[in-house]
């Protein structure tokens, strides 16, 4: 037998928002062999956006294979599989035929806002973050549940059942791997749970006073298990049978693994659909109200868990996703910087992607999408310039919350994501916020967060040090703008955002 034949290594499933991946690695957490699909994104209307479940199911099992194929891996050398999703995105399907009962409602998707608006009559949108961590908006999964069981017929008595299950997509695909309708194991880890509105961040079970009052039945609720542990093995029909499930993490999560922030202050950026910072505040969740959430980093075995403080931002790479499919001013993501390039600045030009509202740091969910400065001056160019700043300018806000709420401001930012190969967005986002930003070897550090979590559960790695110690920084970018320029960029930024707020009645 070769050694390549002998030598075992560690499966991640990344479900995101846009595409699933299946990515080997090694122990040195360097990638071996990948493949990622894309899947549909239906939008029926404004402000709705769904994801077929099942779509998402046979590409994860098609990804699997080629990945392992790719990689000339056998199953039997797959010492453990993790995983890591996007998150709040909420399915329920029908536990006898493991059909879906309504598509996915993606985390972006609005069309919860009138069960916001009640619960919020009766408290505020604040009245369960003390418990929950989170303000009442309709990212969150819970008053997703709510609607999917009050609009689909029959589905709430049927939840009451026990007839019906809930979960995001860790959930799903666990479910699925495990055997489905053959003794699935329904199960989902603190981070995701951590996103519904219904667990207490202290306590990590779900809060019976919260469901009842979202209207959530407890039957159709996982149990919630730590990030990192031997949860259950892939059934037959999975293609990777026996494989243990051994991490679950939501994306963001798992990229704060992969960046190996274990020690408190410790945090990442990460810039995919959207733009999710996440700084580990240590063992006691951090209440804060410069408009960031109170999360769980991670929580590994029987070890206690590690909260964070999230800046979360909606659209960031969906933005130049739009710029290509929806007004067709570039014909790949790569082309918004060439086109960002060939213009010394951005002409004047503000984009407010307010198309979900706006997330952190202001929760201003009838804010809607705005472009302002527009001149007969202003080209496609501009537009795309535009673009890539607004992503830029969104984080920098999120650094300012952070460094309202921790005792040291940020020294610098440690980036990843899809968008983080882009150098003039980099450039910018290292002079708008006057620090470093830093990007590591292995950008892929969502999948590898996944990956190290199974792999600490399964005696793969040793150690949280281990992982640290692969660590590499890949490439750095230094400020080059003085203070006035980027005061000045800021104070032009905040009034475009101020255009954005009070479309909705
Ligand atoms: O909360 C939503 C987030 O998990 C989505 O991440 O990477 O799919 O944009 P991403």
């Amino acid at each position: 037998m070769s050694s390549s034949e002998t030598s075992e290594y560690i499966l991640s499933i990344d479900q995101g928002t846009t595409s699933t991946r299946a990515v080997v690695f090694d122990h040195t957490g360097q990638i071996l062999a990948s493949a990622q699909k894309e899947h549909t994104q239906h939008f029926p209307q404004a402000g709705w956006v769904e994801h077929d479940a099942v779509e998402i199911w046979q590409n994860t099992q098609e990804m699997i294979s080629g990945a392992l194929t790719e990689g000339g891996v056998t199953p039997e050398q797959i010492k453990a599989l993790g995983i890591t999703n996007q998150r709040e995105t909420t399915v329920v399907w029908d536990r006898a035929t493991g059909e879906p009962i309504h598509r996915a409602l993606v985390w972006q998707d609005t069309r919860t806002q009138a069960i916001i608006d009640e619960l919020a009559a009766d408290g505020g949108t604040e009245r369960f973050k003390e418990r929950a961590g989170l303000p009442l908006a309709t990212y969150f999964s819970g008053p997703k549940i709510r609607w999917v069981l009050d609009q689909v017929q029959g589905a709430r008595e049927r939840a009451e059942a026990g007839e019906l299950l809930f979960g995001t997509m860790d959930t799903w695909l666990v479910w699925n791997l495990t055997g489905g309708t053959e003794g699935g194991v329904h199960i989902t880890d603190v981070t995701n749970a951590s996103r519904t509105l219904l667990m207490n961040i202290d306590t990590l079970d779900w809060n019976p006073e919260i469901c009842a009052a979202i209207g959530v039945p407890e039957a159709v609720l996982p149990q919630i298990r730590s990030s990192s542990e031997v949860y259950a093995e892939c059934a037959e029909s999975s293609g990777i049978p026996g494989v243990p499930i051994a991490g679950i993490l939501g994306d963001q999560h798992a990229a704060t693994v992969g960046q190996a922030c274990f020690e408190p202050g410790q945090g990442k950026n990460t810039y995919g659909t959207g733009n999710f910072m996440l700084i580990n505040t240590g063992h006691e969740p951090v209440h804060n109200d410069q408009g960031l959430l109170t999360t769980l980093a991670y929580k590994f075995g029987a070890q206690p868990p590690v909260y964070a403080l999230e800046g979360s931002i909606a659209v960031t790479g969906s933005l130049i996703q739009w710029l290509r499919d929806n007004l067709g001013l570039i014909s790949s993501a790569a082309e918004s910087e060439d086109r960002a390039e060939n213009v010394k600045d951005h002409g004047g030009a503000y984009i407010v992607p307010a198309f979900s509202g706006l997330f952190a740091p202001y929760w201003r969910p009838e804010a809607r999408g705005v472009i302002v400065g527009l001149t007969r001056y202003v080209t496609a160019d501009h537009l795309c310039r535009a673009a890539l700043e607004s992503v830029a300018f969104q984080s920098a806000e999120v650094v300012e919350a952070m460094n309202a709420s921790a005792p040291e401001d940020l020294t610098e930012l440690k980036v990843d994501g899809g968008m983080v190969v882009n150098e003039t967005l980099m450039q910018f986002q290292a002079d708008l916020l006057g620090v470093d930003v830093v990007r590591p070897e292995v950008i892929e550090t969502t999948a590898l967060g996944a990956a190290y979590a199974a792999g600490l559960a399964t005696g793969y790695w040793a150690s949280t040090d281990e992982l640290t110690s692969n660590w590499r920084e890949g490439r750095r970018w230094r400020p080059t703008m003085d203070q006035d320029a980027r005061s000045h960029r800021l104070t032009e930024w905040r009034k475009a955002v101020e255009r954005s707020f009070n479309w909705v009645d």
